[in-house]
């Protein structure tokens, strides 16, 4: 194996869906810089193109889709078996918040909403994915969880949470499955990081807390996440498959 930052990453094709939020936007910009081609993916096709326009190296994709959609989940997979030597990696970030901070306020449209995002469309995907992979002889899934699947989440994150939690033993579980196929699959876990996603309807008062008992002393920012992904998806990682990794300042400690 040669050392290198994406070693094992150069003309592969990788999938990285919720490329245009906060973190999938930094993780499809690490990929492309390590030579991969990268098959954005998110809701809104303006955006995305505009993010494939400023991405380094050259063959990259923008699909805008709906990951609930399974005939959308099969476009995504099939476009990028299209590719050559087919799809390598699934770098899958995208996921749906609703903070409510009194339980009381939780809807059942709620639970469907982040339970189908985050962990039903999970499992499916990741399923087409590895098929796909097992045709290709390997392959890497890297699985966003959260630092609420141990703590059971802040400011009003207790559904979101359990999705999360899911994602943790669904992901152990793939890994059991698919790692006699030379797929690894491998959840990230991140503290707080500065995106959309975090800064929505969340009492600044906790940010401020959040902050200050993070030992590294701020909160992280995408780029603080992104090279956990590609070390995860590179040769480096082979022998790393059903680990969570905690990205988050030292604020958990696990
Ligand atoms: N930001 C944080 O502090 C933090 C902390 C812990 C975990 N995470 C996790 O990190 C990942 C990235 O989070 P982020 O902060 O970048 O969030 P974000 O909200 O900025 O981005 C998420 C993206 O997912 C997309 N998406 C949502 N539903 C979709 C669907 N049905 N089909 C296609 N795309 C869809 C959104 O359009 C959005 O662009 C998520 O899995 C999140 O749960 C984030």
């Amino acid at each position: 194996m040669s050392w290198s930052v994406g070693a094992g990453l150069e003309g592969r094709t990788v999938v990285v869906t919720g490329a245009t939020g906060g973190i999938g936007q930094a993780v499809a910009n690490a990929f492309a810089t390590t030579g991969a081609r990268v098959v954005a993916t998110d809701l809104d096709q303006v955006r995305l193109d505009a993010l494939v326009a400023e991405l380094p190296g050259e063959g990259h994709l923008a699909m805008a889709l709906d990951l609930k959609s399974f005939d959308d989940q099969q476009a995504l997979i099939d476009r990028a078996q299209a590719e050559p030597g087919g799809l390598f990696v699934l770098a899958h970030t995208a996921a749906l918040l609703r903070r409510r901070n009194s339980l009381d306020d939780v809807t059942e449209d709620d639970w469907d909403a982040q339970i189908d995002t985050n962990l039903k469309a999970t499992f499916f995907l990741c399923r087409r994915a590895a098929n796909a992979m097992k045709d290709n002889a390997g392959g890497r899934i890297i699985l966003f969880t959260s630092q609420s699947w141990m703590t059971g989440g802040f400011g009003g994150a207790a559904v979101y949470a359990a999705s999360k939690g899911g994602v943790v033993s669904m992901a152990r579980g793939l890994a059991r499955t698919y790692g006699p196929y030379g797929i690894t699959i491998n959840t990230v876990a991140p503290g707080q990081i500065n995106t959309p996603m975090l800064l929505t309807d969340l009492d600044p008062a906790v940010y401020e807390k959040m902050r200050v008992e993070t030992p590294l002393g701020y909160v992280g920012e995408p780029e603080d996440v992104a090279g956990t992904v590609v070390f995860l998806a590179s040769a480096h990682a082979r022998y790393i498959t059903g680990a969570t990794i905690n990205v988050s300042g030292g604020f958990l400690m696990y």
